[in-house]
């Protein structure tokens, strides 16, 4: 995709992966709108339009449509991006942490795709979604959050069939990235696996981008290891139990 000219929305453009993409973003002729809820880290820059939002709700997101069609005039990219972990024991119940963990990472990118194609049925358009390498493999602690990534991945791409061909839909499995992700999801980085800057990921992004890439992998080793993963099961049970048996005796079991 020719990245000059385009009206992008961002959704968790405020800090992280998605507030690094954006700083890239700007050596381009662009308009973004840049959307969070914690507005401080947000460069101040003519090419960036500020929408300090939640949108973990219908309401927020029909926010995001209309504020992007009257400072922006439309949009050509909208990535859905916000989104947060959930490090906990499982067992706890807790129905205001599931709902409200489903409405940000789910529920919210699923109604803004709906959004886009129906706002603009005869654009071309892409949509980009934040997903996880957890929305493909397992990773004990992160329940819920795995829960949430893999919905993200099999829904879009189940959409990615169905979507005309004007529409464009990518989907990023980051790695563990260094961002404030794992100190809100209430733990420090996951170090069992492999770890990338939150610069080295926003830079394959970009490039996803321009290439137009349905997937997009910012560790480029993850698409290896997942499929010796995939053909070797009990390689990847032996090193779930092992990273069961750290929790179970960090939690004291
Ligand atoms: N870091 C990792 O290891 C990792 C790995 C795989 C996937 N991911 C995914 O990457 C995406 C970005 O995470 P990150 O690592 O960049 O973490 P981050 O630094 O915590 O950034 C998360 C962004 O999402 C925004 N956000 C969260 N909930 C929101 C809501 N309800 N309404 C509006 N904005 C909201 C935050 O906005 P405010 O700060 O302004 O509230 C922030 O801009 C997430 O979808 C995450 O699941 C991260």
């Amino acid at each position: 995709m020719e990245i000059n000219g385009k009206r992008i929305v961002i959704t968790g453009a405020t800090s992280g992966i998605g507030l690094e993409v954006l700083k890239l973003l700007l050596k381009y002729d662009v308009h973004i709108l840049a959307v969070g809820r914690n507005m401080e880290n947000l460069p101040q820059n003519d090419k960036v339009f500020p929408l300090r939002c939640d949108v973990a709700s219908k309401e927020g997101v029909e926010s995001v449509f209309a504020e992007a069609q009257e400072k922006l005039g439309g949009v050509d990219l909208f990535w859905a991006n916000a989104g947060y972990g959930c490090y906990q024991k499982f067992g706890e119940p807790d129905w205001q942490k599931m709902e409200s963990i489903f409405y940000t990472n789910v529920f919210s990118p699923f109604y803004s795709l709906e959004k886009l194609l129906t706002l603009y049925p005869d654009q071309n358009i892409r949509f980009m979604v934040t997903d996880s390498i957890a929305g493909q493999m397992e990773v004990p602690g992160y329940a819920l959050y795995v829960a949430t990534k893999f919905a993200i991945n099999g829904g879009m791409k189940s959409i990615q069939y169905e979507v005309p061909r004007k529409v464009k839909l990518s989907i990023i499995y980051p790695v563990a990235t260094r961002t404030r992700f794992f100190e809100r999801a209430g733990t420090t980085i996951d170090r069992s696996g492999p770890i990338q800057s939150s610069e080295a990921c926003a830079r394959v992004i970009l490039r996803g981008i321009k290439k137009d890439r349905k997937k997009i992998y910012p560790y480029r080793l993850w698409p290896f290891a997942y499929f010796i993963l995939m053909l070797f099961p009990f390689v990847k049970r032996i090193i779930l139990k092992i990273l069961n048996k750290e929790l179970q005796h960090m939690w004291g079991k």
